[in-house]
């Protein structure tokens, strides 16, 4: 397939989170020259030249371009080529280069040009840098990795982390194609987010991305990594010793979730569908790089059960990765979509019971984060002002996500028929796919396609404007009927009744068997009594012995809810599960409630935090490193 124009056809959209001329200018190629080097103490060294072909759409008045950069980035050369096959030095023509501050999460590259550009001009930049201990890229030692005997790197760029990887317009509204050459040490593997890769001699690795994408979605990981075939366009990768349980985890699985994806939301354009084990630091569950998602090894649980992660991912494929939000504050666009895209995908595959067991448990993720914040925080609109200075990254929450959700979902019940619905996102994802939109676009295609609804005035109801949606907080007006899954969440309910009871009818308990529960009705389970907590006296630590399929479980979304609740009932018997757990891993979305939830806490929960994080931070996110330090009092960034 020939890679369509990224031509934005509508007034471009200005992006605060980014210090780039990227306007006037479209960037029509990428390509990135790196050689990976390892040191001993586990940093190491990533040298790097980019290309930019760039094409000058409106004169822009100036003879200056800016680009995203980082004070962790130190560029050492900015070039122009000379047009191809015109007289020139093939080294190009040296010009001035000045980084300047821009906010704390990235600087400004002024290059300076020989003369303003004219409408319709070709350029070609080359820029020669290193890039050093920036949040974008991750050095680990080998103890930070399952195998424990090499070192590792990995990028994560979302959301504006790819700037200290290299110099661009690190912003979601510009889109590109992309490839590289990556030269790295005997013994290591390098893979990233790209439509074709190749090995070739001098341990160098060739990528090629096909389609244009935004920077966010540049990934890079160069480690002692192997991979095996586990569907027909899709392999896992991971650590040697990670391989056959990855394989194991997956293994035919995959391609069902692409088909129905494909029959609900139009053609899979990315050819192949890849997931990455990542290391236990990984700071999310997935990250949905194209052609190949990052995954964290909690959700190698052993029976699949954590596999909604994989058909959220799977669903950025179409939603975020082919339709892409423009601004950052736009980001309910990618992940309200996908959550909704996901739970079509899911009730296919699983049916609705299911689906919306899983729904109500996104919905109490959504309810503990508004009762955290207060329903009126301006974080919780859909449509987030993110003001100059703001580091997007710290906007992150679930509104996006669960609001997000039901935004959709009310949409399709004004439709009132899914499969009318479904053509609808079909046509959606057709009409705006290698762009970059905003909410303005979508609800505006939305009114066109169905012009009865527009006619009716569906964008007006009182108490359910589209206005209000967007630039409102608070509790969503409209939540998607959940009943169908009553049947399993009704037992998990009355359950958790039984257990908050002042005197504990051991009868009824024993009565109920949970042997047989779904790992989400357990987590649903957990989520009420957690709610009910802190329980009478001596009813968690009964629970926990009854209990030890939940007490001492090994899957990681029932570990966090036993945390939170051993946390709120002050179960010090079993502080050091808490330990351990944030031991184990580095997903942000586990961390940060447990340490919240810690300093929430009494005098042995704070220094159980203290304890745990002075032993626990060298191995975390440099991101999640400073939201927690935030929580602890210790001066880190916003979270
Ligand atoms: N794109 C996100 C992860 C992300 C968001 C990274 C913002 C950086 C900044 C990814 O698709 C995601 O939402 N992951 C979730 C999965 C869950 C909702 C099933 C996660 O990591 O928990
Ligand atoms: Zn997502």
């Amino acid at each position: 397939m020939a890679a369509p124009a990224a031509v934005r056809d509508r007034a471009p959209v200005r992006d605060a989170a980014s210090a780039s001329s990227a306007g006037p200018w479209s960037l029509r190629h990428l390509h990135l020259e790196l050689r990976v080097s390892f040191a001993a103490a586990g940093a190491g060294r990533l040298r790097g030249r980019a290309r930019l072909e760039l094409r000058c759409e409106r004169g822009a008045g100036g003879a200056e371009l800016r680009l995203d950069a980082h004070p962790a980035l130190a560029v050492s050369r900015a070039a122009l080529l000379p047009p191809p096959g015109g007289p020139g030095d093939a080294a190009g023509q040296a010009l001035p280069v000045e980084s300047r501050p821009f906010a704390s999460y990235g600087s400004a590259l002024h290059i300076a040009l020989p003369q303003a550009p004219r409408a319709g001009q070709l350029l070609t930049l080359l820029i020669d840098y290193e890039a050093g201990e920036g949040p974008g890229v991750c050095w680990l030692s080998p103890e930070q990795t399952a195998g424990k005997q090499k070192p590792y790197m990995y990028t994560q760029g979302q959301a504006v982390l790819n700037r200290s990887f290299f110099p661009c317009f690190d912003t979601p509204s510009v889109k590109f194609t992309y490839s590289a050459t990556v030269k790295v040490p005997e013994g290591f593997t390098a893979v990233m987010s790209a439509t074709s890769w190749e090995k070739q001699k001098d341990n160098t690795f060739v990528f090629k991305m096909s389609q244009p994408i935004p920077s966010y979605l540049i990934a890079l990981v160069v480690g002692d990594i192997v991979s095996a075939d586990v569907g027909p366009r899709s392999r896992v990768w991971a650590e040697p010793c990670l391989i056959e349980a990855a394989k194991k985890e997956y293994d035919g699985v995959i391609e069902e979730f692409l088909v129905v994806g494909e029959k609900l939301f139009g053609p899979y354009v990315w050819g192949r569908y890849d997931i990455l084990f990542m290391p236990p630091s990984f700071p999310f569950g997935g990250m949905e790089n194209p052609c190949l998602t990052f995954v964290t090894p909690c959700l190698l649980a052993g029976d699949r059960s954590l596999v909604d992660v994989i058909i959220h991912e799977i669903s950025h494929s179409w939603f975020g990765n082919l339709v892409t939000n423009a601004t950052w504050g736009e980001f309910w666009l990618n992940e309200g979509f996908t959550m909704y895209a996901q739970r079509r995908i899911s009730t296919e595959v699983y049916g609705l019971p299911y689906t919306c067991l899983e729904a109500a448990t996104g919905r109490a993720l959504l309810r503990q984060h508004m009762d955290a914040t207060g329903e009126d925080h301006p974080l919780n609109k859909l449509r987030v002002v993110i003001e100059p200075g703001v580091n997007p990254d710290d906007t992150y929450n679930e509104t996006p996500y669960e609001k997000g959700y039901c935004f959709v979902s009310y949409l399709a019940h004004l439709v009132g028929d899914q499969s009318k619905f479904d053509a609808f996102l079909q046509a959606y994802v057709n009409r705006f796919k290698f762009q970059s939109i905003t909410a303005d676009d979508t609800l505006e295609f939305f009114l066109e396609y169905f012009p009865e609804l527009k006619e009716k005035g569906v964008d007006s109801i009182p108490g359910f404007e589209f206005d209000r949606w967007l630039n409102t907080p608070g509790w969503p007006p409209y939540l998607p009927d959940l009943s169908p899954g009553q049947q399993l969440m009704r037992p998990a309910e009355e359950l958790a009744e039984l257990w908050a009871a002042d005197s504990l009818n051991m009868e009824a308990i024993e009565a109920v068997d949970i042997m047989g529960w779904r790992t989400y009705q357990l987590v649903y389970f957990l989520d009420q009594v957690l709610q009910k907590s802190p329980l009478p006296e001596g009813n968690v630590k009964r629970l926990s012995k009854m209990y030890p399929k939940i007490s001492k479980a090994q899957n990681a979304e029932l570990r966090l809810r036993w945390c939170q609740i051993v946390l709120k009932n002050n179960l010090e018997a079993e502080y050091s599960k808490v330990k351990d757990f944030l031991h184990s891993q580095g997903k942000q979305k586990y961390t940060l409630p447990l340490y919240r939830a810690m300093w929430g806490g009494s005098e042995a929960t704070r220094a159980l935090a203290m304890e745990t994080f002075s032993a626990t931070a060298p191995q975390l996110h440099v991101n999640v490193q400073n939201y927690v330090k935030k929580i602890l009092g210790l001066g880190g960034a916003e979270a």
